[in-house]
């Protein structure tokens, strides 16, 4: 990876966006301390983490979720798993009990009848929120995402967003989403990064996508939406500058629109 830095305000939601091995995955763990440059240092607020001794201070300060929640599941049974970080944090039994439940039901496993299956016996959807379950219970200041929708059903990928959201508003945790799919950033991330080859190439806020999708070196494609509200500039030159790129936005605009022509029709 190139040098790069990235200054992230609480409670801002980022999509890192990249082709595969533009170095996302790379990016995340390098940030949450789980894999070691080969050459210079990672910091993180200031604090190197390529040593032990100061990985540990950023615990529950930054979590991050695999883009293969198997390889992060390793107990015996879902509880355990979600618990294991406050059990290293000494955290009573009552306490851990308590903050478990809490963080399945955020985020839509139900306790009693996951609580004792083998995290290694669930399907892949449920392998990744309980993988999120783990990484929320921490209450990170820093929360990566690594494609955390893949595999989910479209009502676990409305929880889930539903619960970024309530975090980003209630606990200004910075959310950094990684994903390959334009229109799932454009909805709720507030700016975009994209890499390539290892290097930071765009820095931009979501609603200027329009500016970067004809680069050469970016192999992002415009989503339906965006080609829609291209075709609609024809007709509506002003859409242009409304840079819509949220559906509701785009309905906001139509609607709008209509009501204007049938107010225009009874004068
Ligand atoms: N531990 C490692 N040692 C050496 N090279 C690695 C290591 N992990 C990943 N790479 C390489 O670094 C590059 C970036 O990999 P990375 O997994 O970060 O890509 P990505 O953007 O997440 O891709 P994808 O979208 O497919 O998940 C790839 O070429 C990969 O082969
Ligand atoms: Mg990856």
């Amino acid at each position: 990876m190139k040098c790069m830095t990235l200054s992230i305000p609480d409670g801002q939601f980022i999509a890192i966006m990249g082709s595969s091995g533009s170095g996302k995955s790379t990016l995340g763990q390098l940030s949450a301390g789980l894999l070691k440059p080969d050459k210079g240092t990672v910091y993180v607020d200031n604090i190197p983490i390529n040593n032990r001794k100061s990985r540990s201070q950023l615990w529950n300060k930054i979590a991050y979720v695999s883009q293969f929640p198997e390889h992060q599941l390793f107990e015996e049974t879902v509880f355990l798993d979600i618990g294991f970080g406050l059990r290293r944090m000494k955290y009573s039994d009552h306490e851990i009990m308590a903050k478990v439940k809490e963080a399945m039901e955020l985020i839509g496993l139900d306790f009693e009848q996951y609580k004792d299956r083998s995290p290694f016996q669930l399907s892949g959807g449920e392998q990744r929120l309980a993988a999120l379950a783990g990484a929320l219970i921490k209450e990170p200041n820093i929360l990566i995402l690594d494609e955390p929708t893949a595999g989910l059903d479209p009502s676990a990928r409305m929880k889930l967003h539903a619960v970024l959201t309530l975090l980003k508003r209630t606990r200004r945790i910075s959310i950094v989403y990684i994903t390959h799919d334009l229109q799932d950033a454009l909805e709720h991330a507030d700016r975009l990064i994209l890499l390539h080859h290892g290097e930071l190439v765009h820095d931009l806020k979501a609603s200027a996508i329009q500016s970067v999708l004809d680069h050469p070196r970016i192999p992002l494609f415009p989503t339906p939406l965006l080609r829609l509200c291209k075709e609609l500039e024809v007709i509506f030159p002003e859409i242009a500058d409304l840079e819509i790129v949220q559906e509701n936005k785009l309905l906001n605009y139509v609607s709008e629109r209509i009501l204007r022509i049938s107010e225009m029709d009874n004068e």
